[in-house]
């Protein structure tokens, strides 16, 4: 049986991860899977994170099961910033999830079986959206996020794929830092969507896996704020992996907003047995020890300084990288104003591939780089190297 199946190429991104640790050059930059770097390079744990682990290390006495929704404490720790001044009357709801990729897949399984079948999104966007909405069977339909060429939103694009749309499809949004562009909808965009998806009936999936990392929570947290006023109904893919920087313990949470509280316990019961099917329970450490710092005001503050910096170092490389303007086709000016880890550059896939080899430069086949890969003392190398490839 086994000899029928086709061997599938490694995922492109988390290639790039062992592609860069085997290369010798000193000199390398990884610009590649989406992890934080302080402006040493480093991705330590956050300190808030390191205490709250001490603590979960000297006071947990059971490792026993806690069931397919997860550490309920953290899922509700979270939805005060999520919402922030939205109240939601008792219609939102959620479960853990392992990482936001686990809520994702959850979220387009509980799509499919409530009678959804197309999902719209604009690319280019994370590709694992792709795989995931594909793996469970709903089509997708697609619209450009972004001219990678102008560096322009294409938001005519989005109004004539909602235009499109039908009632009763769903349609994907990023809440903020959008992965790859880093390209953002102005509030007013949001307002204008939301009164959209309202109008057409169509079924909000939010996916918030930057929230705090462009221009803080209140600000990154506008879009599904103004979706979620407008609508019936919303799911919310969350992750905790990138603003509490604990990427591989895998932390998220899935949210549904219903159309009255009464409606709750059988959507949470169709989640989590969902969740049974797929992974039976998320993994509890990473949860729990989000949920120690939410519960505790000084570790809270720690955090809420370690994301302030982590904010400041992205915007110092964004403007720095921003400072040159143009080299060849790629308009870096444009990389100043977007948000969160990402911008894609106008890059064709022989001049990526020559970055890699002549300069040690690793970036996604999509010409998507990571912000925080870049540092004071490897930007001249990359521009550099941008400049010889575009020449
Ligand atoms: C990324 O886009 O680099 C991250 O979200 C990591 C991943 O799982 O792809």
């Amino acid at each position: 049986m086994l000899e029928q199946l086709k061997a599938q190429p490694a995922d492109a991104l988390l290639a790039l991860i062992k592609l860069y640790a085997a290369d010798e050059r000193a000199e390398k930059i990884d610009l590649g899977v989406g992890v934080y770097r302080t402006a040493d390079g480093a991705t330590p744990v956050f300190a808030a994170i390191k205490a709250a682990e001490a603590r979960l290390l000297a006071d947990q006495n059971s490792k026993s099961y806690l069931g397919p929704e997860g550490d309920m404490g953290f899922v509700r720790a979270i939805m005060p910033w999520m919402l922030g001044d939205f109240d939601p009357a008792g219609r939102i709801d959620g479960l853990q999830t392992p990482g936001g990729t686990g809520a994702v897949r959850l979220a387009a399984d509980l799509l499919l079986k409530a009678g959804v079948r197309r999902i719209w999104m604009g690319t280019p966007s994370w590709p694992n959206h792709v795989q995931i909405l594909n793996a469970v069977g709903l089509a997708c339909e697609t619209f450009r996020h972004m001219d990678v060429a102008t560096q322009r939103l294409d938001f005519n694009a989005l109004e004539a794929a909602l235009d499109k749309a039908e009632a009763g499809d769903a349609v994907l949004l990023h809440g903020c830092c959008h992965n790859p562009t880093g390209a953002d909808y102005s509030e007013t965009q949001w307002d204008e969507i939301a009164e959209t998806v309202a109008a057409k009936r169509l079924f909000p999936l939010i996916d918030l896996a930057y929230h705090g990392l462009g221009h803080g929570f209140e600000a990154d947290g506008y879009g599904l704020r103004a979706v979620l006023s407008r609508v019936p109904e919303a799911l919310i893919a969350y992750s905790c992996d990138k603003n509490f920087g604990l990427y591989r313990e895998r932390v998220g949470a899935l949210y549904v907003m219903t159309e009255s509280p009464a409606q709750q316990a059988s959507v949470q019961s169709n989640l989590a047995a969902l969740a049974r099917a797929n992974w039976s329970m998320p993994p509890d450490h990473g949860a729990a020890s989000v949920r120690i710092v939410l519960e505790d005001e000084g570790l809270t503050k720690i955090w809420l300084d370690e994301l302030a910096s982590m904010r400041a170092r992205m915007r110092g490389v964004r403007d720095a990288l921003a400072a040159h303007q143009a080299i060849g086709s790629v308009n870096l000016a444009a990389v100043g104003q977007q948000n969160g880890l990402f911008s894609v550059l106008q890059l064709t896939s022989e001049q990526i591939a020559a970055l890699r080899a002549d300069y040690g430069v690793y970036m996604a086949g999509s010409g998507r780089i990571n912000i925080a890969g870049f540092t004071d003392a490897n930007i001249p190398h990359f521009i550099e190297g941008l400049r010889a490839v575009t020449a």
